[in-house]
């Protein structure tokens, strides 16, 4: 008899409780698995205008060490080699992830669910337009390589909340860094990850292996360093800007412009996402090719790594059917 109490006790407080989360619309009566909790999603009930163009919109989008086999299994990512997979670098990856000391996405106490972005491109048409309170103003700036923020602020602004890198592209100057600043790494190939090895450890570099001289220590502190998921390069190329599964013989196999990738981690972690520092002019060859330094358009016009054309072509047509906003308009 006492039992019987008891379970209905017990079973009348549930009850209340369901109805208590139905009536006030909250979930509480769903627990988020613990993986996901310390992944730190917050989810936005409104779809975004990009919606249709991702496959896998939920897609969390950096490497995380206990789990990045399981992930990797089930979206396919074992199956490509660097940069569109784990393919024959697992065993980097599984010395480096568990030297990162986080893999969350925003600062535990972040509760915006639907996040305003911008992706702040390099592009010399950010000179002298002033933008640099417009572009502070959004929840989240995603800025990649070594555009400086310092000098520039009243073009580009002040605020970073990540940064795209690879060992080439990434500041060596501390003064450049920002510690409200997420450095994401952005893996082209196996020495990548040894590089971000080393760079923590405080090894000495080998540097023959990069195109250009990677930098030899890391201005960032682990706390703030992550690693993106090459499903997401995968996807920018497959996904988005429908390149070839294979190349002739003659050529290079082409590959995102950080750029584009930034643009895909964009449609992961916003809803909103707006562009700025994303033209090329490329019928002047005298004419700035990044907001800072001296390097000219001269220099871009052939690269046997991307395909501009077609990028420039996919940012057309992302901005006219209204999935994204151009900031930099003349
Ligand atoms: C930007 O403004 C500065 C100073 O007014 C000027 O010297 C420079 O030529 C301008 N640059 C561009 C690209 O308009
Ligand atoms: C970092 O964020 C904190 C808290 O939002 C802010 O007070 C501080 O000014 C920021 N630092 C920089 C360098 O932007
Ligand atoms: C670019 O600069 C060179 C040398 O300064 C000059 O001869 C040429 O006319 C310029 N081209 C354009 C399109 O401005
Ligand atoms: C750009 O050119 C100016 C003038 O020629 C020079 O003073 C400056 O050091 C150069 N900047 C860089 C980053 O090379
Ligand atoms: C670059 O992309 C364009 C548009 O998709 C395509 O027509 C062209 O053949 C591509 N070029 C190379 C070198 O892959
Ligand atoms: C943004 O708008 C300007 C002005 O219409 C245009 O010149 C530029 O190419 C646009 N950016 C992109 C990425 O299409």
């Amino acid at each position: 008899m006492r039992g019987y109490l008891v379970a209905i006790f017990l079973s009348s407080i549930f009850l209340y409780y369901v109805l208590h989360c139905i009536l006030w619309g909250t979930n509480g009566y769903w627990v988020p698995p613990v993986e996901m909790k310390s992944k730190n999603i917050k989810k936005c009930p409104k779809k975004p205008a990009f919606a249709s163009l991702l496959k896998f919109p939920q897609f969390y989008p950096f490497l995380c060490a206990t789990d990045f086999t399981k992930i990797a299994s089930k979206y396919g990512t074992t199956n490509f080699v660097l940069p569109y997979g784990i393919k024959g670098s697992v065993e980097y990856f599984r010395v480096v992830l568990p030297k990162l000391k986080n893999c969350a996405l925003f600062d535990e106490f972040d509760n915006v669910p639907c996040k305003r972005c911008v992706v702040v491109g390099n592009g010399g048409v950010l000179k002298n337009k002033t933008l640099g309170e417009k572009i502070d103003s959004y929840d989240v700036i995603i800025r990649m390589n070594n555009g400086p923020v310092l000098g520039h602020e009243e073009d580009v602004g002040r605020r970073t909340t990540f940064r795209l890198f690879y060992p080439e592209s990434i500041f060596s100057d501390p003064v450049h860094n920002d510690p409200n600043t997420t450095a994401v790494l952005v893996v082209f190939k196996t020495q990548d990850l040894k590089w971000l090895l080393d760079v923590m450890s405080g090894a000495r570099i080998n540097t023959h292996v990069f195109w250009k001289m990677p930098a030899l220590k890391l201005i960032y502190e682990q706390y703030q360093v992550r690693v993106l998921d090459p499903y997401i390069i995968r996807e920018a190329a497959y996904q988005l800007l429908h390149f070839p599964k294979v190349f002739p013989k003659n050529q290079k196999p082409k590959h995102p412009t950080t750029g584009i990738i930034a643009i895909t981690l964009a449609f992961h972690i916003c809803s909103e996402v707006h562009l700025a520092g994303f033209k090329y002019n490329f019928n002047n060859p005298n004419s700035s090719l990044h907001y800072y330094g001296n390097a000219t358009m001269s220099l871009m016009n052939k690269n046997a790594y991307h395909n501009v054309t077609a990028e420039q072509l996919f940012l057309k047509s992302i901005i006219e059917k209204n999935m994204v906003i151009n900031l930099t308009q003349d």
